[in-house]
């Protein structure tokens, strides 16, 4: 689906803190509008991602099939005639937007019956002679007369009884009139507003997946229900139209005295309805084309963005993109046209309408002058996304949404090729290990965590099925089908997908249609033996949650494995068909030599070769393909940490922050010792790649949460600095005296990273180069001379080290802010003054909708509560105004849980307990909303952060000082 909000990449850490909480807010908004991912965060080391519990639908056996949220299996629909009209201006009757739109659908009742059920919600019948519905029987059927139609509004049904029977192997045409509102609230056929130029504008778009389609018209709206579709869409002269298909009429006419414009679009390929799509704009568009082929591609967005030139690098990529998946999947792009629009408040992230993919605007549109290479990777992963799509699960669509997990998690590991292929110099397949891996490891290491696949009848309810759209589906999804994929090799990997998407093109799946073809594609290959059948080995890694931590015993040969939890005092209640044991691929390396592959079976293996003894080294999972963790004895470990100190590079990147990310979730874990995991650390005044800075950082930052506000800080901050010191020397040489950009798309990254923890580590000459800049930018306000990766960071660090100037002057240019990017990103960099009435003052304003946007409330406060000085003012703000902030933002938002949780981030003493506990209580009369789990997480966590301070605290204060001496 859709994806989710993105945070920007190049935020560094003082950003990254800041990220985290951005990144928490967004995920809430995603679990409504559902969507996905979002990278750098969910921070590994805090454990503080939970997903949601599952509820499962308790139905007690209903008895009438109107009362059970699936369809009955008696009618198919053939083909939809759909005339929608929607309204860009409020209608005087009713005071509202509206649409009205006729539908006719004809189907094919394939089990004798008198009931028709058909999904219809919010949407106002018009009578058709005395009915809600015409129904008329085709090839000399006839058709019953309707005895009775009602809508069923729990499960969203259109119910119509009849007074005869539908015959078996007959079609026949429903026909329906009628009127909905075209709301703003991003669900179904809905309104969309902004101001170009000082005048408000009013675009008409759609969001049907998962379950909205019957809010358009009445429909048969599940995945498996496919059919063609023929639509029409009226729409105000001056304006364009688009849809899934080619325009293939355009005709002004008058219709009750309106003067308008009718587009009729080319029948639809065979499809399901959550990938409709319906907009009408005035919107501009560039246009290219696939070469050597009659696709028509274009991109659409405001006029004045196409204007000015937005739109082309997402137009650059696309055709590359295309052609690289029809190689890939061995099949032709199957539309005759690809549009992908920028929405401005689009909520969603971008969904993949099959022929018209919707796109908010920071997802699609790229303007070199203001945008970071990280807004720039974020449009390429987004579009290669929604593309990898337009087969897998739009030609070929799961059955039902139970199997999500296979859609998202397969478009979210492929999108890592296509966007490799259109930018070949990024190495961008190496940034799933963070984007994805690590990011799904922290949620999928708790014992709430659950299997990527359920079954079909536990998800029925649209919330049961807007909750799959979680981290799970999507980056457990892609880390095990990039494990899938690396142990079967690529070529067979993609031969066994083009046999799968070949035999079910326009036709429905199950997910082990596809172990069914991979397993195909195996026993063709000459040479290829796999232990077990493909399905014996992936069902153990999709029905059962969590992950192994591989134990290798390198003088014994001895390797055993156990699900991982990160914390070791959990009670896992959910019972696994496997006991909880995996089918695990381990490749690995001895002397830098990369050694046959491994398969671990079991629970353990003895006498395997991996032994060693004297300086030699064993590192397995090499790369990480696999989707595990791994711990070493003792003397292992000493061996790795040694050749990270002699030479780090003898190490493949991707293991080098792995040993570290492998390290600190184990002392988390209890598994080994926290300066074990603190000494991986010690080699990185060497590193200069981002991925294990990136890596290390993240693991890091529990740490600096936990202790900077006490006496460990200091230590830390000194040996932090003394290991980031070289790495900022070593940017500001490369980038001759930062006047230049690094060449690699990563070392992009980690020059942002050098400067952020630099700054933040106390190095001088990182505040003096951030504060110098801001100064010049403060002389001459008409020009920026911060380059678009670095704002996020020099902003932030030269506000914390100035006072009222540097902060009134950042306002100033967040008021005049014309680009959303821009804005967010001075936001972000007002909370991170260090002086506090400056932090009370903007805290005031945070609750003034004249200057802080109502929706940027709560992240704002979420922000300064990051600043560690900003923090207890942010606790006792929110305390003081909790009713007044409750019922001016609480009704139907999302971010109370993302406040909360900003807050309470750092708390780790019994006092904090204690005044968490209390403002429960005093508050237990007004509420909590949608915070009331996270209030009740953040006591937990609390608890949690007490207790692994009491037993950190005096080692990791020992270690750093004597690393410092
Ligand atoms: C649907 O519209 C198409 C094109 O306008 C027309 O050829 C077809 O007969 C219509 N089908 C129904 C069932 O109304
Ligand atoms: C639908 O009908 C209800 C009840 O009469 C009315 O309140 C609502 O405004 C109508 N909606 C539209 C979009 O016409
Ligand atoms: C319809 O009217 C619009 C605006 O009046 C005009 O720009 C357009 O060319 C007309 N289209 C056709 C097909 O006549
Ligand atoms: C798009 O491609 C053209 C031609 O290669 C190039 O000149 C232009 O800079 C590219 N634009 C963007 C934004 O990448
Ligand atoms: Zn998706």
């Amino acid at each position: 689906m859709a994806k989710g909000f993105y945070i920007s990449k190049n935020m560094g850490l003082a950003g990254l803190l800041m990220g985290a909480v951005a990144g928490v807010v967004i995920i809430a908004l995603a679990a409504v509008y559902d969507k996905e991912k979002t990278k750098n965060q969910n921070k590994p080391v805090d454990g503080v991602t939970t997903v949601s519990p599952t509820t499962s639908s308790t139905l007690s056996t209903p008895k009438n099939p109107w009362e059970y949220y699936r369809l009955p299996d008696s009618l198919s629909p053939v083909s939809y005639n759909i005339t929608l009209w929607p309204r860009l201006v409020v209608n005087a009757s009713t005071g509202l937007y509206i649409f009205t739109g006729q539908s006719d659908v004809v189907f094919r009742c394939e089990k004798e019956t008198d009931l028709i059920l058909i999904h219809c919600n919010k949407l106002n019948l018009t009578l058709l002679s005395g009915h809600r519905v015409r129904l008329t029987g085709l090839d000399g059927a006839t058709a019953p007369n309707v005895i009775s139609s009602w809508l069923q509004v729990k499960t969203e049904y259109l119910v119509i009884q009849l007074k005869g029977k539908l015959a078996a192997g007959k079609s026949y045409r429903l026909s329906t009139d009628f009127q909905g509102e075209l709301a703003d609230d991003l669900k179904g056929f809905y309104r969309s507003e902004y101001t170009e130029d000082g005048v408000k504008k009013v675009v008409a778009t759609s969001q049907m997946q998962a379950t909205f389609a019957r809010k358009a018209f009445p429909c048969f709206d599940e995945p498996a229900m496919k059919a063609v579709f023929h639509v029409t869409l009226i729409h105000q002269r001056g304006t364009v139209a688009l849809s899934n298909g080619r325009d293939v009429e355009t005709v002004n006419t008058t219709i009750d005295g309106a003067e308008v414009t009718k587009t009729r679009f080319e029948p639809t390929k065979r499809m399901s309805t959550y990938l409709l799509a319906f907009i009408v704009s005035d919107f501009a568009h560039i246009t290219g084309s696939i070469e050597n082929n009659n696709v028509l591609v274009r991109i659409w967005a405001r006029r004045k963005a196409i204007a000015e030139g937005h739109g082309y690098y997402a137009l650059n990529v696309t055709g590359p993109m295309l052609q690289f998946y029809e190689g890939y999947y061995n099949a032709s792009y199957p539309l005759s046209k690809s549009d992908q629009i920028a929405l401005p408040d689009f909520s969603a992230g971008a969904m993949e309408n099959w022929g018209l993919i919707t796109y908010r605007e920071t997802a699609l549109l790229y303007d070199p002058a203001s945008s970071s290479v990280g807004n720039k990777e974020t449009v390429l992963t987004v579009v290669a996304h929604e593309l990898a799509h337009m087969w897998f699960g739009n030609l070929v669509t799961l059955r039902w949404w139970n199997d999500l997990w296979l859609n998202e998690g397969f478009a979210s590991y492929v999108e890592y090729l296509g966007a490799d292929y259109a930018e070949p110099t990024w190495n961008i397949k190496e940034l799933i290990i963070l984007y994805e891996v690590h990011k799904v490891f922290a949620v999928d290491a708790l014992a709430s965590s659950h299997p990527l696949s359920r079954k079909e009848e536990e998800v029925n309810r649209p919330d049961e099925i807007s909750e799959m759209f979680n981290t799970i589906s999507y980056s457990k999804g892609a880390a095990v089908l990039r494990m899938l994929s690396d142990f079967l090799t690529e070529p067979v990997f993609a031969r066994g997908l083009s046999s799968y998407l070949n035999e079910f093109a326009f036709n429905n799946t199950v997910y082990s249609d596809l172990w069914d073809h991979l397993q195909k594609a195996v026993l063709t290959t000459p040479g290829m033996s796999l232990p077990h059948t493909v399905h014996d080995i992936m069902n153990r890694w999709i029905l059962q949650m969590g992950f192994p931590v591989v134990t290798i015993d390198t003088a014994t040969g001895h390797i055993t494995q156990k699900h991982f939890l990160l914390d070791p005092d959990s009670v896992v209640d959910r019972p696994s068909p496997y006991n909880y044991t995996w089918m695990v691929p381990i490749k690995w390396m001895k002397g830098g030599v990369e050694r046959e592959q491994h398969w671990l079976l079991q629970e353990t293996d003895r006498h395997v070769p991996m032994t060693t003894a004297g300086s030699e080294w064993v590192l397995a999972n090499l790369n990480v393909s696999g989707y595990y963790r791994v711990n070493y004895d003792t003397d292992n470990w000493e061996r790795l940490i040694n050749q990270l100190t002699a030479d780090h590079t003898v190490i493949p990147l991707i293991n080098r922050a792995q040993i570290v990310d492998d390290a600190f979730n184990l002392a988390r874990a209890k598994v080994i010792n926290t300066t074990l995991a603190l000494r991986t650390t010690r080699y990185l005044s060497q590193e200069r790649d981002y991925i294990p800075w990136e890596s290390a950082i993240r693991n890091l930052n529990y740490y600096i949460l936990m202790f900077d506000r006490g006496q460990v800080y200091g230590m830390l901050q000194a040996y932090l600095k003394m290991q980031v010191s070289p790495l900022f020397d070593y940017f500001r040489t490369v980038t001759a005296d930062w006047t230049r950009v690094p060449t690699g798309h990563n070392d992009q990254y980690n020059q942002i990273n050098a400067i952020s923890f630099a700054c933040r580590m106390g190095v001088e000459r990182c505040r003096v180069l951030t504060s110098v800049w801001f100064r010049e930018w403060m002389l001459n306000p008409d020009h920026n001379p911060i380059h678009p990766n670095l704002k996020t960071t020099v902003y932030c660090n030269a506000i914390a080290a100035g006072g009222v100037e540097e902060w009134d002057f950042a306002w100033t240019m967040f008021k005049n802010a014309t680009v959303a990017t821009e804005a967010a990103k001075l936001r972000s960099a007002l909370a991170c003054t260090k002086v506090p009435w400056l932090l009370n003052r903007y805290l005031d304003y945070s609750l003034d909708p004249a200057k802080i946007r109502k929706q940027d409330c709560t992240s704002t406060i979420s922000y300064i509560a990051h600043n560690v000085v900003g923090m207890p003012l942010a606790w006792d703000f929110i305390r003081a105004r909790w009713s007044y902030i409750y019922t001016e933002y609480g009704g139907g938002s999302f971010s109370f849980s993302n406040l909360i949780n900003g807050v309470t981030r750092r708390f780790s003493t019994e006092f904090e307990l204690k005044q968490l506990k209390q403002f429960k209580e005093d508050n237990a009369g007004v509420g909590f909303g949608s915070g009331t789990l996270a209030l009740e997480q953040a006591m937990e966590k609390t608890a949690a952060n007490i207790k692994w301070v009491a037993e950190n605290q005096e080692q990791v204060m020992n270690w750093f000082s004597n690393e410092c001496t």
